[in-house]
């Protein structure tokens, strides 16, 4: 049990729970007590600090740093071509990435782009001042204005950090995102270690093999790591990746991905 100033949490313990079942806590404030699943993140980012306590502090998650870390390792590897690094930031949440690619990368400018209205928040209230902009839309369904105003971006770089893969953002987000980079540009992200073609039913593994064998995209960093641990007690491995791009993903290519 975790206990903040007017809440307590309650985990379920590791050897009651089942090997992949949905991961959930219950919080109580006052009376009420709310089961909110790991995914949940609207009611997640409500509450300062639970985000970072639930994936960061309890489940030992460290994704930004590690992947930022690999980012900022390629380009002082001699990569560093496009001075500044200018960021589009997919998935953004409450900017732990934005805070780590300030830190790590000495990023000069980041925009966030989030599904939901509640990480815009919880950016603006936990990280005030490191993204330049913050947009709330879908990626896969983008208002005009958003779109334009994405396209006048003069991003050299993205990062989609914790964010693809166990149903979050699906493959047309990172390809939408994607070609709002420039050419070159930098793709930094981080994916589920077994996420090979045969089990991902989403698409994701496709669109990349897709990108690689069309060199539209070339993997340049690559390192296994743990991301987290799940609520049953399993160390979950992924991968950072860090990509250069060569080229936008093409119409006909787009298409294939939207539902
Ligand atoms: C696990 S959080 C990761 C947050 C942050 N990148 C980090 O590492 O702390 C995944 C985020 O992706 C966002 N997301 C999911 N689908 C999306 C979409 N279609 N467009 C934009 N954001 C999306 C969710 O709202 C959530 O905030």
């Amino acid at each position: 049990m975790v206990t903040g100033k007017e809440f307590s949490i309650h985990f379920p313990k590791v050897d009651s729970v089942e090997q992949g079942s949905e991961e959930y806590f219950l919080i109580k404030c006052g009376d009420k007590t709310e089961r909110v699943r790991f995914h949940d993140y609207d009611r997640i980012y409500e509450t300062p600090g639970l985000y970072e306590y639930l994936f960061y502090e309890r489940y030992g998650c460290n994704s930004p740093d590690v992947v930022c870390s690999l980012l900022n390792e390629h380009l002082g590897n001699g990569n560093r071509t496009i001075k500044p690094l200018n960021v589009l930031d997919i998935g953004a949440g409450n900017g732990m990435v934005a805070e780590k690619l300030k830190e790590l990368c000495s990023a000069e400018m980041i925009v966030g782009i989030d599904i939901i209205e509640e990480a815009a928040k919880a950016a603006e209230r936990d990280r005030p001042g490191v993204y330049e902009d913050y947009y709330v839309a879908d990626l896969t369904d983008l208002p005009e204005p958003v779109e334009s105003a994405l396209a006048k971006g003069n991003f050299n770089g993205m990062t989609i950090v914790a964010a693809l893969g166990f149903g979050d953002i699906p493959p047309l987000a990172f390809a939408n995102g994607y070609n709002f980079i420039d050419t070159p540009g930098w793709i930094a992200f981080n994916i589920k270690d077994e996420f090979v073609c045969d089990g991902d039913n989403t698409g994701f593994c496709q669109l990349i093999d897709k990108m690689l064998d069309e060199k539209i995209m070339e993997i340049e960093a690559k390192k296994k790591y743990r991301h987290r641990f799940s609520q049953d007690g399993t160390a979950l491995y992924y991968q950072a990746i860090v990509a250069r791009k060569n080229q936008d993903i093409p119409e006909d290519m787009l298409k294939e991905f939207i539902e």
